[in-house]
């Protein structure tokens, strides 16, 4: 693996950037916006929503309808298979005078909703779901009240959900997370102009703040950056440079652990842009060691798990995953889909509740893998096929559309 990576623009960040460009005064101009398909589901509901938009030269112009001028959609909201956006857009469509109904594929239609239904509930809005935890979600919007809200879940989602509908609010509304997760709504919300207080993990919102129209530079995806860096850590003889990738503190935990383990990767040219910190990644071929992922770190790395179980079966010693039950109700029960494509490839897994442990040294065999319809598992196991003993199939690997369409082009690039 040789050469120079880019990255589509960071998935968390378009969404937000996306919904609060609709909300805001005048014209946002975003750069490097996701091409990920789940980002397109999220500007395909604010367009139905009304906020009209165009991408010109490659930057994406939204006409913010401001605070109140949303409009009711003709038609169900559409997430796809986006679980941020169904659940972010929610804090909004919460505070609207109009019902609105959201809803996406299978895989979305199973995962719990009630993280956000509660405290919006509690705000004032009624919602109506399938078995009262399934989307499709029924939001009749209503005026809203401030609330004092302790997260049970880690969940930026839910966080940025409260934070939205927070917006809506008269007076403040402050989230309490049980551990730190991503920040960008709160950065996010400070560059469109709302007043946004931090003090240690309470998170507070003033209501009715006047958001106006940003240009703003979306910084490549560091969750998909995780594929290739596991690659070129892997595969003999790799060195890849992987440019313009976000490294807001709250996400590069990957980086701090890949380090731990022995990695050797450099961090080249660190600048800011919109609130976030951005730099390019120089990344080698280098013994892993192994090691064991628990508690707090468990939520911060949870979407590179699948990436770092494959390192970590070609690691020294191994990995431990403690503390991942959320992974059993992402885009699949990843636990049970990487389980599989590790049985599918003759690699040894034992399966917890909520985590799993993998022996280091292994041997790669190649086999006939199956993304399961997740992003992460279709690219996991693609970086997985790279050091097996012949040519593995992936069924439906097209799933990393979802986040990352420019994939397997990119792999086959740097792929010598
Ligand atoms: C995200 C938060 C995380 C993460 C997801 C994106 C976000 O989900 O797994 O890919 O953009 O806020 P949870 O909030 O469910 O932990």
């Amino acid at each position: 693996m040789s050469g120079a990576v880019e990255l589509p623009g960071d998935k968390s960040i378009s969404h937000r950037y996306g919904m609060l460009a609709a909300i805001a005064e005048g014209t946002t101009k975003i750069v490097n916006y996701s091409t990920g398909a789940d980002c397109q589901s999220t500007l395909a509901c604010l367009r139905s929503l009304g906020a009209e938009m165009e991408t010109r030269d490659g930057v994406l112009c939204v006409q913010g309808r401001g605070l109140d001028g949303l409009r009711a959609p003709q038609a169900m909201l559409a997430a796809g298979n986006s679980g941020s956006t169904i659940r972010m857009l929610s804090g909004i469509l919460a505070a609207q005078p109009f019902v609105s109904c959201i809803g996406g594929d299978e895989s979305l239609s199973r995962r719990p909703m009630q993280r956000i239904m509660e405290p919006l509930r509690q705000m004032g809005a009624s919602i109506e779901a399938r078995d009262n935890k399934f989307p499709p979600l029924t939001i009749r919007g209503s005026k809203l009240r401030a609330i004092d809200y302790t997260l049970p879940v880690a969940s930026a989602q839910v966080k940025s959900c409260v934070l939205l509908a927070g917006l809506y609010a008269e007076g403040r509304t402050t989230v309490h997370e049980p551990v730190r997760t991503r920040d960008h709504t709160e950065l996010a919300l400070r560059e469109f102009g709302a007043a946004v207080d931090v003090e240690g993990r309470a998170i507070t919102v003033t209501g009715r703040p006047h958001l106006v129209a940003r240009e703003l530079r979306v910084p490549g995806d560091l969750s998909s950056a995780a594929f290739f860096l596991v690659a070129a850590l892997i595969v003999r003889e790799s060195a890849l440079t992987i440019y313009n990738v976000g490294l807001n503190p709250t996400r590069t935990a990957l980086l701090d652990f890949l380090a731990e383990m022995g990695a050797q990767i450099k961090i080249l040219d660190v600048r800011g842009a919109g609130g976030e910190v951005l730099g390019d990644l120089l990344v080698r071929k280098s013994p892993i060691r192994g090691g064991v992922m628990e508690k707090d770190r468990t939520a911060a790395l949870i979407d590179e798990i699948p990436a770092l179980a494959v390192l970590g079966a070609a690691s020294e010693e191994g990995l431990v995953v403690r503390d991942a039950a959320e992974l059993r109700v992402k885009e699949t029960d990843r636990i049970a889909t990487i389980a599989e494509n590790f049985h599918r490839m003759g690699l040894a897994i034992e399966v917890r509740q909520d985590g799993f442990e993998v022996p280091g040294k292994q041997r790669f065999h190649a086999g006939e893998l199956d993304s399961f319809g997740d992003h992460r598992i279709a690219m996991a196991f693609s970086i997985a096929a790279l050091i097996a003993d012949g040519p593995s199939t992936i069924e439906g690997a097209e799933a990393a559309r979802v986040s990352f369409p420019e994939f397997f082009d990119t792999l086959h690039r740097i792929a010598e």
